[in-house]
């Protein structure tokens, strides 16, 4: 029975990781694979709706405590809805972020609430990706990129430099937590040569 491939891409805000998704997402379809394009917070009707919750408006808006509740309903509609029935028909999902962005932005730079994460991802999400592409870049050069984009969608980059920092040590501390699942990609190139990265990084694991 064909159980498909779960892949997600992580990185501080204005990683390239949006664009490196897609791109990754349109060379397999090239190849000839069915390939399912998704994305956190979001990836299904209802999680889209709470999304705006979640990046728009104040960012004192939310309690570190109350995002993790939230990002978590989110994920498990996304789930439900999205990922569980693409990989029951055998297609690979391409998701930019996963629960590994909760770990990280809720449970290491916004507040010490990694044991809350992990325990409600335990009891509610259960499913982590077969394979991780964790995208570092300096964390100055992200910032800018991701406020220059101006989307309105802003609520994390404006927590500052010194959150952006505590994102990529965050992320950092992910690789030796899930060194069975998580690779890191030098994101501090252009975007051809970080998508060959990315090629290169997944030989050997797709089925
Ligand atoms: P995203 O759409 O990936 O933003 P960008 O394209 O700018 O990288 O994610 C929106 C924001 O939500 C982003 O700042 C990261 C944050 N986030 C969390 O804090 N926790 C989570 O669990 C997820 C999925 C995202």
């Amino acid at each position: 029975m064909s159980q498909g491939f779960f892949l997600s891409f992580e990185g501080a805000d204005g990683s390239g990781k949006s664009t490196q998704a897609r791109r990754l997402a349109a060379y397999l379809r090239g190849k000839g694979r069915q390939v399912v394009l998704t994305r956190e917070p979001g990836g299904s009707t209802g999680a889209e709706e709470i999304r705006r919750l979640l990046v728009e408006g104040d960012p004192g808006r939310w309690s570190a405590k109350t995002e993790i509740l939230l990002f978590t309903a989110a994920r498990r509609d996304h789930l439900e809805r999205t990922i569980l029935p693409a990989l029951a028909r055998g297609e690979i999902v391409i998701s930019d972020r996963f629960a590994d962005s909760t770990r990280v932005y809720q449970g290491a730079a916004r507040a010490e609430l990694r044991q809350t994460v992990e325990a409600l991802h335990a009891l509610m999400i259960g499913t982590e990706p077969d394979l991780t592409l964790v995208i570092d870049i300096d964390a100055k050069t992200g910032l800018a990129r991701g406020l220059a984009r101006n989307s309105g969608e802003d609520r994390f980059e404006e927590l500052g430099a010194g959150f952006q920092q505590k994102l990529r040590t965050g992320y950092r501390a992910l690789l030796t937590d899930f060194p069975e699942r998580c690779i890191g990609i030098d994101g501090n190139a252009s975007e051809e040569t970080v998508a060959q990265r990315i090629r290169d990084a997944l030989q050997g694991h797709l089925p």
